[in-house]
């Protein structure tokens, strides 16, 4: 089938030399990427700046800021058969870009920010995808809440619900542990393994669950 894919953080420009961003490494994304690969799809992988190379074999559309990836997703998502969005995407950008670089002033400096576009709440509502969709949920706090509150407002399919307060798992690191969050079934926790296996066995699970409900 085809599957599109978000990885990695966006960029959120400040001036010309700064910019908002999170600790994303890309390396769940990717992995996904991969795994989708190997397993026979035809991958389309938007992803934000990393330093990891992209697999062979798969389609990449480099963007930097929120913006960017919402118009690569909206352009690329028709015709596809799933959609995961692993990527963090800035929830907020600087409401303005310093044409210049912004010199140290006073004693404080106040930003102000205004929301990024939501690429997977617009998915369904926006872009009219009627494929399986499939989201994170990164959370520091009651996590499940949170996950079946994505779940259930963005009209997904599937939320791999990603308890990012604990170390090593999560942003920038080897492993991850996650729960999968469905609407009709309760939370599937999986346990703690590297995000190459990790991938494989949520690209299984999803190509399942697509094939179950005819979307390919
Ligand atoms: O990249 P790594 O270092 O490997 O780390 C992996 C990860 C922790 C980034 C990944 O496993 C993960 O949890 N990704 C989701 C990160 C996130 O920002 O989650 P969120 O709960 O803020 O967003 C919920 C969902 O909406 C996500 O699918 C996100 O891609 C999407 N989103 C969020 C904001 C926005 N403006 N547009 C979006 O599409």
């Amino acid at each position: 089938m085809k599957i599109l894919i978000t990885a990695g953080p966006t960029r959120e420009p400040l001036d010309p030399v700064r910019y908002l961003s999170n600790r994303s490494s890309g390396k769940m994304g990717y992995a996904l990427a991969e795994a989708a690969r190997e397993a026979g799809h035809e991958v389309i992988l938007i992803s934000g700046p990393v330093v990891i190379s992209a697999p062979a074999g798969v389609t990449l559309v480099q963007v930097e800021t929120a913006r960017q990836m919402y118009e690569a997703v909206r352009d690329r998502l028709e015709g596809q058969n799933a959609a995961i969005f692993s990527a963090a995407v800035a929830d907020y950008r600087p409401a303005s870009q310093a044409e210049q670089k912004i010199k140290k002033t006073g004693d404080t400096l106040t930003l102000t920010l205004e929301k990024t576009e939501d690429i997977l709440g617009s998915a369904r509502s926006v872009f009219g995808f009627t494929g399986y969709l499939a989201g994170f949920a990164a959370e520091t706090e009651r996590l499940l809440e949170h996950a079946q509150d994505k779940l259930v407002r963005k009209g997904c399919d599937l939320v791999i619900a990603n308890d990012v307060s604990q170390a090593g798992i999560g942003f920038d690191s080897e492993e991850n542990e996650v729960t999968l969050c469905l609407p009709d079934a309760s939370p599937f926790p999986l346990p703690r393994q590297s995000k190459a296996v990790l991938a494989r066995e949520l690209i299984a699970f999803i190509t399942q669950q697509a094939s179950l409900k005819k979307l390919f």
